[in-house]
């Protein structure tokens, strides 16, 4: 089966799908995205990701993009085409087309571009065993509550963990207190049994697994705070662990090559993970 994305309007075959150079997407990094996952043939998840586009399209200022029922009906049919049972479908929304101006054009229309990828569920030796990370100076703008494709710091810090070895950069503020990571949300469990991450406020993105999971938090009773920590309290933490769409809940169990407790995934992490997995088969 050969990939379909849809671009602005019209599904394309994959490889010739294309947008304009002054797309200012392409030209300023002047859109938002989504990454939703697709399990067992369903959107997980899809109300709250909605919610997020629409806040960050606000955010930016992007007004007259596809609503959300016809956008619905879009990703389903760019699942369907792709024959996409397992995997993710990509959302983007670009301010539009216009010459090259950095000021809003006077008019312009948002460009909506949709694609959808087959994976195979994540190598369980990573939630089996955990993964590491290393710490890094967070240099991305003050606005990382806004979901836009303008990616360049998670970019290099991603790259940077990747030469190290590392599944993921947690990025760090002038504080010295964790962010998140370049594409997931970062937690720690105290040695008291705290389960702690930063709050959702401009420093980080309100991860829509991360919601889920404080959710289930609330309701499975645990003790819980949001409040930044720091890379020496991650350090000394019991547990550690990162969510996003494209990971569930993933076990940390080193930060800068040293490990986080015994090195081990920990028993928490793991229940809230089987906590997280039973949601998404809800
Ligand atoms: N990344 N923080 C950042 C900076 C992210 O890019 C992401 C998601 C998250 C987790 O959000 P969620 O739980 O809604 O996936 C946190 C997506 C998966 C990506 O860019 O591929």
């Amino acid at each position: 089966m050969s990939r379909i994305a849809y671009v602005d309007g019209a599904y394309r075959r994959h490889g010739e799908a294309a947008v304009h150079i002054e797309d200012r997407g392409y030209q300023f990094a002047d859109g938002v995205y989504e990454v939703i996952a697709v399990r067992a043939g369903k959107l997980i998840d899809e109300a709250p990701h909605l919610v997020r586009l629409r806040r960050s399209l606000a955010e930016l200022r992007i007004a007259g993009a596809l609503a959300d029922a016809p956008l619905k009906v879009v990703l389903r049919e760019v699942i369907r085409r792709n024959g996409v049972v397992n995997g993710i479908v990509y959302l983007q929304i670009t301010r539009g087309i216009a010459p090259r101006d950095h000021a809003f054009p006077k008019v312009a229309r948002p460009i909506v571009v949709v694609t959808a990828r087959r994976s195979r569920p994540a190598n369980p030796k990573l939630a089996e065993e955990g993964i590491g990370v290393i710490t890094i100076p967070d240099i991305r703008w003050q606005r990382c509550d806004i979901k836009t494709i303008s990616l360049i710091g998670n970019v290099l810090g991603k790259q940077q963990a990747r030469e190290a070895g590392s599944y993921e950069a947690w990025m760090v503020d002038r504080d010295g207190h964790v962010t998140e990571g370049t594409s997931t949300n970062a937690w720690i469990v105290t040695g008291d049994n705290l389960v702690l991450t930063r709050a959702a406020e401009n420093a980080i993105l309100n991860g829509v697994t991360r919601q889920a999971l404080i959710e289930i938090i609330h309701r499975e009773g645990y003790r819980f705070a949001e409040r930044p920590f720091t890379v020496a309290e991650a350090k000394a933490a019991r547990e550690a662990f990162l969510t996003s769409t494209t990971s569930d809940v993933t076990p940390v169990v080193a930060i800068d090559g040293q490990p986080v407790a015994n090195g081990v995934p920990g028993l928490l992490t793991q229940k809230l993970r089987a906590d997280y997995l039973a949601h998404i088969v809800e």
